[in-house]
């Protein structure tokens, strides 16, 4: 698996994405983009068919969870517009992600990576206890999760970097990580609490790191993006 950047454009509006986006025309290499609900449903399939258009991969980041043959079509129609990777949510249970898998397969054979989502970073022991009834350890149900992706057939799990390790030891090698989390040693961390830096996250085995304010918060992003590049890919 290819290891790359994705730049998380955490935008409201086409606008500013472009605006950022435009920093990085004639470079060399064309940013992975990681594309999620804010600027999704702000702009509709619109803004996915142009940043194609521009020549970027892209990272489509709906995290669905709904009944099987509904994730099914939504997965057939997000195949269409040919975005690169796309997710939805582990807790969706087995016969769901069959079934994502099922829509997003074009005629050709070909379809985009299709990862899961775990338990969301978001959710605490006590939450996941109390609210949803779950009395495994998080950890435990992390793993858990993702062997399911595995069993589905997907390609992978977005997990912290810290994880990474452990799901390619259990789901083995070829199942891809894809983490966010990361921040320069020197970098500020903003909400984020298990922070790692490229450099850490190529050495603990993730396949992509997904990056947002390090970069796009940057006073100069495209030399941001160029140093996490020169950490985790070269
Ligand atoms: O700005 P920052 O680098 O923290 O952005 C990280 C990106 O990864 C955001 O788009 C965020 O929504 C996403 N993400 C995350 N933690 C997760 C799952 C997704 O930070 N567990």
């Amino acid at each position: 698996m290819g290891k790359d950047v994705i730049i998380a454009c955490d935008f409201d509006s086409a606008e500013k994405t472009f605006a950022f986006l435009d920093r990085f025309e004639g470079l060399d290499r064309k940013p992975f983009v990681k594309i999620g609900m804010e600027l999704y449903y702000a702009e509709g399939p619109s803004i996915v068919k142009e940043i194609k258009r521009r020549g970027h991969k892209i990272f489509l980041d709906l995290k669905l969870h709904d009944i099987p043959n509904t994730v099914k079509k939504s997965m057939a129609v997000l195949s269409r517009l040919d975005v690169d990777m796309t997710n939805l949510h582990a807790g969706g249970t087995i016969p769901m992600m069959e079934a994502a898998l099922e829509g997003l397969t074009r005629p050709d054979g070909t379809r985009p990576i299709l990862i899961a989502v775990t338990q969301l970073t978001s959710t605490d022991q006590e939450h996941m206890t109390k609210d949803l009834l779950i009395d495994h350890p998080v950890a435990d149900v992390v793993m858990h999760y993702a062997s399911n992706a595995k069993t589905a057939g997907l390609d992978g799990v977005v997990c912290s970097p810290l994880e990474a390790g452990k799901v390619h030891e259990r789901c083995g090698a070829d199942f891809v990580t894809v983490t966010p989390g990361v921040r320069f040693a020197d970098g500020d961390k903003g909400d984020q609490k298990r922070v790692m830096t490229p450099a850490e996250a190529k050495k603990i085995g993730s396949d992509y790191i997904v990056v947002g304010r390090p970069i796009t918060a940057a006073e100069d992003p495209v030399a941001a993006y160029n140093r996490c590049v020169a950490e985790f890919v070269d």
